[in-house]
C-alpha cells in the first residue's frame, strides 16, 4: 500500500506563549504492478504460473498483485501465503447475499483473503453490459467492504481520433465515483486502459498514457481536492510489456501497471522488476 500522508499542526501552550508547529509531510505513492488474467488458467496451471513466477515477482520495492479467476483465488492465495504478493478479483457483484446465481459478493472476497478487485474492466463493459451505473454500485459496496477496487476506464480507438478521450474518461470517473466518500476514495487505484490498446500489442506512448493519467489525477482532484489526487494511485494498462514498462512507470503520474496477456508469462516478473532491468 502507499504510506500515509498528513498535515498536522500542533499548538504548544506554555507559560502564556503559543507556539503552533506545522509539519507537512510528504508522501511516495508506492508503485503496483497487477496481473489481470482474465479468462486463463484452470486451478492446477495456475498453481504451476504462480509457483514458477514466485520467485522472481516476490519483490519489497512495488506492490506486486495477481488478480486471477474466481476459481483461482483460493489455490493461488495458498501458494502465495509465504510472500507479499497480494491476490485480487477481477470481478465482484454489488449486493451482499441472495439469489443472483453464479456471484460472488465482497464479503466472499475479502473472506477468502483477497484484496483488490477489477471493476469495470472495458471486457466486462462491452460483453456483459456492464454500464457506469453499475460500476458505480460495484464500488460502493467493495469499499464498504474495504477491498481495494481497480476501477478501469478508457476510451476506444475512434473516440481518440474524435477528440473525446478526456471528456470520455471524465464522465467515467465522475460516475463511478458518484456518492463514494473521500476517506474510501483516496485508497481507490484507477486504472487507464485505452481500449485500442488492450491485447493489441499497440501501447499508447508515454505521452498518450502520461497526459490521461495526469487528466484523471485532476478530475479526480475536482471530486475531492489534492490530498485525495496525490494520494490515488492510477495504473496504464494496454499491451505493457517488458519492453516498455519503465518508460511508463517513471512517468510522473503513472503509478504501475495493469497487466494481461504479459502477465501469464515469465515476462511478468521482468515488468515487476523494471528499476532492476535499467
Ligand atoms: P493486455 O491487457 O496487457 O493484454 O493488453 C491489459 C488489460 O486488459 O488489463
Amino acid at each position: 500500500m502507499w504510506k500515509y500522508g498528513f498535515k498536522c499542526v500542533i499548538i504548544l501552550t506554555t507559560n502564556g506563549t503559543t507556539n503552533i508547529l506545522e509539519i507537512e509531510v510528504y508522501i511516495m505513492r508506492r508503485k503496483l504492478i497487477a496481473g489481470n488474467w482474465k479468462m486463463n488458467m484452470t486451478p492446477s496451471q495456475a498453481v504451476k504460473l504462480v509457483n514458477e513466477l514466485k520467485p522472481h515477482v516476490d519483490n519489497k520495492d512495488v506492490d506486486v498483485l495477481f488478480c486471477v479467476p474466481a476459481i483461482d483465488i483460493i489455490p493461488v492465495i495458498n501458494e502465495v501465503k509465504d510472500t507479499d504478493i497480494e491476490v485480487g478479483a477481477e470481478n465482484v457483484f454489488y449486493e451482499e447475499k441472495g439469489a443472483y446465481t453464479g456471484e460472488l459478493s465482497p464479503e466472499m472476497l475479502v473472506d477468502a483473503g483477497v484484496k483488490y478487485v477489477i471493476i469495470g474492466h472495458s471486457e466486462r463493459r462491452q460483453y456483459f453490459n456492464e454500464d457506469d451505473d453499475i460500476i458505480n454500485k460495484k464500488l460502493k459496496k467493495v469499499v464498504e467492504h474495504d477491498l481495494i477496487p481497480i476501477l478501469c476506464c478508457g476510451e476506444t480507438l475512434e473516440q481518440r481520433e474524435d477528440g473525446v478521450t478526456l471528456d470520455f474518461i471524465r464522465k467515467q470517473i465522475n460516475n463511478a465515483f458518484k456518492n463514494i466518500p473521500s476517506e474510501k476514495a483516496i485508497n481507490c487505484v484507477i486504472a487507464y486502459e485505452p481500449i485500442w490498446a488492450i491485447g493489441t500489442g499497440k501501447v499508447a506512448t508515454t505521452e498518450q498514457a502520461q497526459e490521461v493519467c495526469c487528466a484523471i489525477r485532476g478530475f479526480i482532484k475536482d471530486i475531492y481536492g489534492s490530498l485525495v489526487a496525490d494520494q490515488i494511485r492510477i495504473l496504464y494498462g494496454g499491451s505493457v510489456s517488458a519492453a516498455n514498462a519503465s518508460a511508463l512507470f517513471v512517468q510522473p503520474d503513472i503509478d504501475g501497471g495493469l497487466v494481461g496477456g504479459a502477465s501469464l508469462k515469465p515476462e511478468f516478473a521482468q515488468i515487476v522488476n523494471y528499476l532492476k532491468e535499467e
